[in-house]
């Protein structure tokens, strides 16, 4: 919990930390690097499917007949916002292999300094689903309140948003943006540095996952 906001998860669990370290470690390569990404997608994942309906159906086991949970509700959607995002999609799909996968893509407008969109792609009956929006770093939250806003304008409406590192400022606004958005963060980080950049952060999320660096 992150002052009080019930929305808000910051997850905890040592492992999840341990990973999250190795990849802030600057001597950490590509390969690794991309690899402890999945692993983290799937550990931050997990807590933020904890939620997920359950219904009872009859199994027979090889003991007796017993009622037993599976899965129900509404089918997933993953989000990954371009191109950082995408090192995240691996892991969630393990956790979900029925999801259906969108893309959005943002830049800055250089004149307005608004996020525009320049890329969306999503599954169909986008407002039937849960969402799961993914980026590694919520630095300002500018990309990801603008992700979610356009998500919104298509339809969508029941959305989670996942990510590694997050920096007090940017989660406070896209809680403060988004109030029926649920978030998932891995670590919270002290804040930004005067390029915006996560402290301590692990530098570019998507010049380390694609090795463009
Ligand atoms: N995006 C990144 O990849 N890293 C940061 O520290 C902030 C935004």
């Amino acid at each position: 919990m992150y002052k009080g906001n019930e929305n808000i998860t910051i997850c905890d669990h040592p492992l999840l930390k341990h990973k999250i370290t190795m990849l802030r470690n600057k001597e950490t390569g590509t390969n690794e690097f991309r690899k402890i990404v999945e692993e983290i997608a799937m550990l931050i994942g997990y807590e933020a499917l904890r939620e997920l309906e359950t219904k009872e159906v009859e199994v027979e086991t090889p003991i007796e007949t017993a009622m037993c949970p599976v899965i129900t509700g509404k089918k997933p959607a993953i989000i990954p916002i371009l191109i950082a995002g995408l090192g995240l999609v691996d892991g969630l799909v393990k956790l979900m292999p029925v999801a259906k996968i969108g893309h959005i893509g943002l830049y800055r407008d250089e004149e307005t300094f608004e996020p525009k969109e320049y890329y969306c792609k999503l599954p169909a009956a986008i407002g039937e689903r849960k969402i799961f929006v993914v980026d590694p770093m919520l630095a300002t939250g500018g990309s990801a309140i603008a992700a979610i806003d356009f998500i919104k304008q298509y339809g969508g409406k029941d959305i989670i948003f996942l990510c590694v590192i997050a920096a007090p400022e940017g989660l406070e606004k896209l809680a403060e943006a988004h109030p029926d958005v649920k978030i998932f963060v891995g670590n919270l980080d002290r804040g930004l540095n005067e390029k915006k950049y996560i402290v301590p952060g692990l530098g570019d999320a998507g010049d380390r996952i694609f090795g463009t660096k």
